[in-house]
């Protein structure tokens, strides 16, 4: 009697802690429900209220979530993207006001400062970068409603930052190996590529090729802003992309869509094409960009309080066009296996093999022992602190003398400013960085200082 009492009291006591929400798998190129069976598709929303390059953590204060999970299911979505948290905070209110509401989390596990560089990438992989990457990786793993973590975003953002590739799918390999070494729930890495015309293919191929599974990206999404206002799956540039990646052996989806060109509101007519069976062979689903409204004017909604905000028309667009499509039944004509890919072949426009960094000597013990205490978002960049030398890798087969990346980093300050290429340049977030960041590091190279601290924000 008594045990059983205890029994069902404990199992209450659980339940009632634990949300009820099952993990997203991935198999063959789709995403499925690990307890019904179906496939999953990503209605979802970028977020990051307060802007993009604003470090407040709004998954780590619960009378943000409070104020936003409702008008998340309002609007009909059962995903988020956040771009930044705090790693040392506790995100337990928030992640299960969101679960409760049948919503996943897509994490970005990078910061301003803890980051692959654009600039210096072999020197930004470094041990005290993965303790960040690895503890931001710990504080969340629990969650049964972390959909995916994203390695990165946007880093390689036109033809001429390939050279960063190795990097990133090096920190894609070492956060799945850690998942393995710490026991965590098989929880997806991918890549959020910017949509570069010279180099997009070769970019979902490069982070899916290969036959060592441990350094493929579990699924790769695409910033994409080629439909705007009232397209068409022929005129936007959707079909060529279903075609195109086609082959690509992994979940893809829209990490962020949402064109704001043409004037008015926008009508969010991509939705009926984007959750129908022209696109559902190869694409799961997407993110709008972006919740909230912001200087670059994207926002659904307008922030007015810490307890309110103020829906938007296309808000009101989006929800019903969420309204009235339906997603494809049974497997949505996606592939149920999926074999290896070869690794695109070397070009201008391609300049990466799949020789990939290895991990650095300090931090295995990250990988025995764990990521230790988490560091927050406080302490100083970590981008600088690996090793000076650039050439000595064997990943990069273009060299990233200071010469070439400087004038890397002059062509991405002028390309941050002018318009036409989609997706690199309005995902604000690691593009404004990136782009002060390598003011900084010119500064730093004229004056020959070498200084952490001039590496604030
Ligand atoms: C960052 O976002 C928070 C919360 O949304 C807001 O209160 C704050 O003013 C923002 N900070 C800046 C510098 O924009
Ligand atoms: C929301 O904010 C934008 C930009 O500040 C403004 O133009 C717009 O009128 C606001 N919308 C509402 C409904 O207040
Ligand atoms: C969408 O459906 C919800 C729930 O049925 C309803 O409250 C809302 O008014 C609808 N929105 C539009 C724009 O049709
Ligand atoms: C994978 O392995 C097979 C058999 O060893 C080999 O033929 C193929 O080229 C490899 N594919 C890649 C992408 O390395
Ligand atoms: C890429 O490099 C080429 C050759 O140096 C240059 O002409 C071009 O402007 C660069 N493009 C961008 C977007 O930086």
């Amino acid at each position: 009697m008594l045990s059983s009492f205890w029994k069902s009291f404990l199992i209450g006591l659980v339940s009632s802690v634990i949300a009820d929400i099952s993990p997203i798998e991935v198999k063959g190129n789709a995403f499925w429900d690990s307890k019904s069976g179906e496939r999953f598709y990503i209605r979802g929303v970028d977020y990051q209220p307060g802007g993009s390059g604003n470090l407040t953590d709004s998954l780590a204060i619960e009378s943000i979530c409070e104020r936003d999970v409702p008008i998340f299911t309002d609007l009909g979505l059962n995903t988020i993207r956040a771009y930044s948290v705090d790693n040392s905070l506790n995100h337990d209110a928030c992640m299960k006001k969101l679960a409760d509401a049948g919503i996943y989390l897509i994490l970005d596990v990078n910061t301003p400062k803890n980051s692959i560089s654009r600039l210096r990438p072999a020197r930004s992989y470094n041990a005290p970068y993965l303790q960040h990457v690895f503890a931001t990786i710990d504080a969340f793993a629990n969650y049964d409603n972390v959909l995916g973590f994203f390695a990165g975003n946007e880093v390689i953002n036109n033809e001429n930052t390939t050279n960063t590739a190795p990097y990133v799918k090096a920190v894609v390999r070492d956060m799945k190996n850690y998942i393995k070494a710490r026991s965590y729930r098989e929880i997806p890495v991918g890549y959020s590529a910017a949509d570069v015309s010279q180099n997009r293919l070769q970019a979902a191929q490069y982070f899916t090729c290969g036959n060592d599974s441990s350094a493929k990206s579990d699924f790769i999404g695409i910033n994409d802003y080629s439909w705007c206002g009232k397209s068409s799956f022929l005129v936007s540039g959707y079909r060529e992309k279903v075609d195109m990646y086609e082959n690509i052996p992994a979940p893809i989806f829209l990490s962020e869509f949402g064109c704001n060109e043409v004037p008015g509101s926008r009508p969010f007519t991509e939705i009926g094409t984007i959750y129908s069976t022209q696109m559902s062979s190869v694409f799961s689903g997407g993110l709008v960009y972006e919740y909230s409204e912001e200087p670059n004017n994207y926002g659904l909604v307008n922030i007015t309080s810490e307890d309110s905000v103020l829906k938007q028309d296309d808000f009101y667009n989006l929800q019903g066009e969420y309204n009235s499509t339906k997603n494809p039944t049974g497997d949505g004509g996606s592939k149920a296996t999926v074999s290896s890919i070869e690794c695109p072949t070397l070009s201008d426009n391609w300049v990466a093999t799949d020789d990939l960094p290895t991990l650095p000597e300090d931090a295995e013990t990250y990988m025995k022992d764990g990521a230790g205490k988490p560091k927050g978002n406080d302490g100083a960049s970590t981008q600088d602190m690996g090793p000076d030398d650039e050439s000595s890798s064997s990943a990069s087969p273009s060299s990233s003398s200071s010469g070439s990346s400087s004038s890397g980093s002059s062509s991405s300050a002028t390309h941050s400013k002018s318009k036409g290429v989609a997706g690199a340049l309005r995902t604000p977030f690691f593009y404004e960085f990136d782009t002060k960041a390598n003011g900084v590091m010119l500064t730093l190279m004229i004056g020959g200082a070498l200084a952490g601290g001039l590496f604030s924000f």
